[in-house]
């Protein structure tokens, strides 16, 4: 299939341009690089010998889209252009529903148009706010805790009404728990601007001297080891999750959402302990107070991914950690 993916050039769309190549899809990345480098698509020939389309452009132009969607002749969407950090979407709620909520009206209007109606939506663990259980399934309720979920509960809420008026819609949203990893080349991984937000990307600078320590937000959580508990899956498994659901023939009509996680939690120091098995570093911590917003522990029950998508993950935490090292060795500044 020809798949238009927006953000395409964002971490974890990029790791799924190598995974859809890899299965014969042909991906047309549509980004606004306002979160990215025009680099990566180097990368991503480098890596699968293939250099997929690329159009800079923003979301929120309807047109633009329309005109991508039908001068590639696009049979489907996955969509990752989003604003991520949770922290920022506090501070500016605004700027997060008109990017992620009305970007992606402005994508399914686009698509109604082009007559171009199955989607993969990236949706978050975030939804499901401080869970009430775990490992969270998807009958657990639906309520954020910032502008930032709210803007995945909202776009979900259209797929979902969207399909409800027009049988010829399929939308699978993927409700990511906590991506980490690297292409096994160490050729692409998460290149995050600026300071990272995200532990293993924090870790991995500390490691290779790019910052001075590791501040470990709260050591009084009722965990493990009182550190914050999460499900950690690799970027290639949740790459591979989206082509899952794109070929996915046990759903073609309608919406969906499930979990991608692995159904295992770790906690900040295990992961710290996993970094430091892998690349022989010793990561410098000091233990701070709890982050607001933070909560103890989240992890999957991945058991309908399963089912449905026949989909689970296969990288453990030491490939997650070894792939990371590599990238962050190879390429100590980013790309
Ligand atoms: P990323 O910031 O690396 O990638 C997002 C890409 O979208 C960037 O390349 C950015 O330039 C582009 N973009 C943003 N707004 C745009 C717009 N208006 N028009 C065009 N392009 C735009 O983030 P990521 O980690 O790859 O996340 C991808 C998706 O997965 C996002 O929707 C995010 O909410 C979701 N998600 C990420 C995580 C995570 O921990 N990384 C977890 C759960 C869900
Ligand atoms: C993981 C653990 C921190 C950094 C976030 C977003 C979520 C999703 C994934 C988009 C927590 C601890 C972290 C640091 C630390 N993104 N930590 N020191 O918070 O689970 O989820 O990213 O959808 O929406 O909320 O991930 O990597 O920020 O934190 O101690 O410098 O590491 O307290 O326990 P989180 P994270």
């Amino acid at each position: 299939m020809k798949v238009l993916v927006t953000g395409g050039m964002g971490y974890i769309g990029s790791h799924t341009c190598l995974a859809l190549l890899e299965a014969g899809h042909e991906p047309v990345i549509f980004d606004n690089l306002s979160n990215s480098s025009a680099l990566v698509l180097e990368q991503i020939a480098k890596i699968s010998g293939v250099k997929p389309a690329f159009i800079e452009g923003d979301i929120r132009n309807t047109d633009k889209l329309y005109q991508v969607l039908t001068g590639y002749q696009c049979d489907a969407v996955i969509h990752f252009a989003a604003l991520k950090a949770v922290g920022e979407s506090t501070e500016h709620p605004l700027r997060y529903y008109d990017n992620n909520v009305a970007g992606s009206l402005s994508l399914l209007r686009a698509m109604d148009r082009a007559a171009v109606r199955r989607i993969v939506f990236s949706s978050s663990a975030t939804v499901y706010g401080d869970p009430d259980y775990i490992p969270i399934d998807e009958a657990h309720p639906v309520r954020a805790t910032n502008p930032y979920g709210w803007s995945k509960v909202m776009v979900e809420q259209q797929l979902s009404d969207l399909c409800g008026s027009d049988p010829r819609w399929q939308a699978t949203s993927l409700r990511y728990f906590n991506p980490i990893g690297a292409h096994e080349s160490g050729e692409l991984g998460d290149n995050p601007l600026g300071v990272p937000n995200n532990l293993m990307p924090y870790i991995a600078q500390v490691a290779v001297g790019r910052r001075a320590k590791l501040e470990i937000f709260g050591a009084d959580y009722p965990t493990v080891d009182g550190t914050g508990v999460r499900d950690y899956i690799h970027v290639m498994d949740l790459a591979a999750g989206h082509v899952k659901a794109l070929d996915n023939d046990n759903h073609q009509s309608g919406f969906f959402a499930c979990n991608l996680g692995t159904g295992t939690g770790y906690s900040v120091l295990q992961m710290v302990a996993a970094f430091t098995a892998v690349s022989g570093v010793q990561i410098p911590c000091e233990i701070k107070s709890r982050r607001p917003g933070d909560i103890s522990s989240s992890f999957a029950d991945p058991g309908l991914a399963r089912r449905i998508l026949n989909w689970q993950s296969q990288r453990d935490l030491t490939s997650m950690a070894a792939d990371i090292w590599r990238w962050q060795t190879n390429y100590p500044a980013g790309i």
